[in-house]
């Protein structure tokens, strides 16, 4: 199982330095093969001990130059940052980035060999109008990604579940998963929205689901580590 906690933009850098801490001591209980991604706030990005990655939540697909507000690859080497999320749907939604720009940044980071966490997620509106549509919406969301990518992980974030507290059901994750593993093939299929201690266990049951992308849930540590350790 992949367990990633997005931490968008909560916690600082000294909290999470705590919580990295907190969570390396406690990671010696998970399953061997289980991996743990951390996505702090790009202020906290450093060196950290423990059986975890860390990833940023983005950056602008550039070594360097002139992008006022933004930071690029030269900015992720000093601190070996080889992982990052794309695609998010708050980045696409609050700050607008188009399906064209983010397969540039996938484009620019699958050159540069990163690991690649991409979220996929249909709005309310579509999952009401059906499962074709629903489908239909998410395909369309791998225009120009190379989904044969090897270093990829997709996220399957419905935005109505993200942070609302109420997740998608079982029947809703296992078919949307059952679908798109049938593109994705053996490319890890993380689910996301409103995962949190109560409810992974049933999620982690779920057929073609290699895991979860964690946002409020993954803020205090015990909450993630109890996820991790179900
Ligand atoms: P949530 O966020 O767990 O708070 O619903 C998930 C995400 O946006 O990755």
């Amino acid at each position: 199982m992949i367990y990633a906690g997005n931490f968008k933009s909560n916690h600082t850098r000294k909290s999470t330095e705590y919580y990295l801490k907190a969570l390396a001591q406690k990671l010696g209980a998970k399953q061997a093969e289980d991996k743990v991604y951390i996505f702090p706030p790009l202020t906290a990005i450093d060196h950290y001990e423990g059986d975890f990655t860390l990833g940023v939540q983005n950056a602008y697909p550039t070594h360097h130059g002139a992008f006022t507000g933004e930071i690029g690859l030269e900015q992720l080497d000093e601190f070996d940052i080889k992982t990052i999320l794309l695609g998010h749907s708050e980045r696409r939604e609050h700050l607008g980035e188009s399906q064209a720009d983010i397969s540039k940044k996938f484009a620019f980071f699958q050159d540069q060999d990163f690991e690649i966490v991409y979220c996929i997620g249909e709005p309310l509106a579509i999952r009401e109008k059906g499962f074709e549509a629903v489908m239909q919406y998410l395909l369309a969301q791998f225009e120009g990604i190379d989904i044969g990518y090897e270093n990829l992980i997709v996220a399957y974030e419905p935005i109505w579940a993200i942070g609302t507290g109420r997740s998608a059901t079982v029947e809703e994750i296992s078919s949307t998963h059952r679908a798109l593993k049938k593109v994705l093939k053996h490319t890890p299929l993380l689910y996301g929205g409103s995962a949190k201690p109560s409810n992974i266990k049933e999620i982690k049951n779920i057929a073609g689901v290699d895991g979860v992308l964690v946002g409020s849930a993954s803020l205090e540590t015990e909450s993630f580590l109890e996820m991790i350790l179900s």
